[in-house]
């Protein structure tokens, strides 16, 4: 079915006024089977007094209001143990909330208008019954009541929490959704512990487990680019790629968050979910449809054919001081243990035993306190035919999941002029150059988007889970129980341990490829 964007946006009743500078026609994806929240739902955020709470899931709550992306006469509910008057809890949700200029300023008013608190225990029945008589009253005498709880809770509550929403705050008729965050769990078998307190409370169906990398612009675009191009389709294999290497740098420590760091490392924190979401995204068969299931059984499919992790594949870091001595250390940090060998960096090599992608290394490299705020993926094509050239570069495809979202391919071309000297330049798609008055949703807008639209394509499914710590598990064990595996230091600000050129290297990528080359990015101005 093919259509104008603007038409398909009228028709879904959506705001985007992201349009690309000249006109194009568009195809509406498979259509997805999925059942809406209707008008008069209410969304409950369980944890409202929290950090998650302020500073994510009301800003994106806010944001799906203001775009009328809300059910009508939505109703949203605060739950939590602090007790705050209504005043203090609207000023609490709305201190994270953007306001430019006048007509943001009245939507936040509406906003607050349709929030409400209501505070009790997480392990006691009588504060759930307390939020149903609520939510009773906000919804009126209807034959069927529509509801999202939103756990933006600690782990140890997940539970606690899940039984008592079912037991006093589920519908007799109608719906009840439950959205969860990570951590699942810090292995497979608390993983599969949680899963099982979960699951006979609450069926699959029902909840909505968060990874908010699935809900970044770029990472959804991962599937477009590669089923809806059949050059890059067809190339898409053992038979061109030499290596995928998906990067994560922040430019910032632990700083404050140490505490709860320490008891997870980057390995739990960002590899075992986001970037192995990434990952599957880059490796999985085509989907049948874009139905959720299709797309999950996929991504499942990818995970059970990858190879468990083995410490000899790994390199660790923990930052220490920066060179110029001003900033601070991991260990340095009062809530972290002064002999912690928590890694806060570390670069695997995984394989796919599957015959597409057989002998290709993918290389997850993740840091915090690095010199630069980064998450990309590079494929690396393998080397042209020699004979013509002499060392020519490998052409590169890096898909810029954040910041200044893009898609770029290095490509050999002749240096113009006189001479037949080649150069790298880049086929260059940058989002904020290419669309007008660019608008990116926040990840977290677009998936209670979806957990409103009823869509799980971008949620992780319980068997999901339970491969990814799969292939994770034993590593994190060794780490934990060897005291010789000890991270290398790098200093704040760097681009890692000193080992690092080496791994990738011996594993398939030379930076050397990239001598004399640098993207030639646009500033977050958009100017060159
Ligand atoms: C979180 C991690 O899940 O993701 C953080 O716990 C990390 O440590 C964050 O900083 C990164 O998310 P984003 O959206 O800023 O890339």
């Amino acid at each position: 079915m093919q259509l104008r964007l603007t038409d398909l946006l009228l028709f879904l009743n959506l705001t985007d006024t992201s349009l690309p500078r000249s006109g194009t026609t568009y195809c509406i994806l498979t259509t997805r089977s999925t059942k809406r929240l209707p008008d008069g739902s209410v969304i409950v955020v369980l944890g409202a007094s929290g950090d998650l709470a302020k500073k994510k899931t009301y800003p994106a709550l806010f944001g799906l209001f203001k775009y009328g992306l809300m059910p009508k006469n939505v109703k949203i509910v605060g739950y939590a143990r602090t007790k705050m008057d209504l005043e203090d809890y609207r000023k609490r949700i709305s201190s994270y909330i953007k306001t430019p200029d006048e007509k943001v300023k009245a939507q936040l008013a509406d906003f607050l208008k349709v929030t409400t608190y209501v505070s009790g225990q997480y392990d006691e029945d009588e504060g759930f019954q307390a939020l149903t008589k609520h939510m009773e009253e906000l919804e009126g005498d209807v034959p069927e009541r529509f509801r999202l709880f939103y756990m933006a809770l600690p782990p140890n509550v997940f539970t606690p929490v899940a039984q008592r929403l079912k037991k006093n705050c589920y519908p007799a008729k109608g719906i009840a959704r439950v959205i969860i965050e990570k951590p699942f769990g810090h292995d497979l078998a608390s993983s599969r512990e949680l899963q099982s307190s979960l699951e006979p409370i609450w069926t699959e169906d029902e909840l909505f487990r968060i990874d908010h990398y699935l809900g970044k612009e770029m990472v959804k675009n991962i599937l477009i680019l590669r089923f809806g191009n059949s050059f890059l389709g067809s190339g898409w294999d053992k038979s061109r790629i030499a290596s995928v290497q998906i990067t994560f740098k922040e430019r910032f420590g632990t700083e404050g968050r140490g505490g709860y760091f320490d008891k997870f490392g980057i390995i739990r924190d960002v590899m075992q979910n986001h970037l192995l979401q990434v990952l599957t995204m880059i490796a999985m068969e085509r989907p049948l449809s874009f139905d959720a299931e299709d797309i999950r059984d996929e991504k499942v499919r990818v995970l059970k054919a990858m190879r468990v992790i083995s410490p000899k594949d790994v390199i660790l870091g923990q930052y220490d001081k920066s060179e110029d001595g001003t900033k601070p250390s991991y260990l340095d940090d009062d809530t972290v243990p002064k002999d912690s060998r928590c890694p806060t960096f570390a670069a695997i090599v995984t394989h796919i035993q599957n015959e597409r992608w057989e002998g290709v290394p993918f290389i997850l490299k993740a840091g915090k306190a690095l010199d630069d705020g980064k998450v990309e993926v590079r494929i690396q094509f393998k080397d042209v035919t020699s004979g013509i050239f002499n060392n020519i570069p490998r052409n590169e495809l890096v898909i810029r999941i954040q910041p200044n979202e893009s898609v770029y391919l290095k490509v050999n071309t002749k240096l113009p002029g006189l001479s037949m000297k080649t150069s790298v330049t880049e086929l260059d798609l940058t989002y904020r150059e290419r669309y007008t008055d660019l608008v990116i949703p926040e990840a977290y807008e677009a998936l209670i988007l979806d957990a409103i639209n009823g869509d799980h394509s971008n949620f992780v499914r319980d068997d999901e889970l339970d491969a990814s710590w799969s292939i994770f598990t034993p590593l994190l064990h060794h780490i934990d129980q060897n005291k010789d595996f000890v991270p290398s230091k790098y200093p704040y600000g760097s681009r890692g341990p000193a080992e690092l050129d080496d791994f990738l290297k011996a594993n398939g990528y030379t930076r050397a490829q990239n001598e004399g080359y640098q993207w030639p990015q646009t500033n977050l101005n958009g100017n060159l």
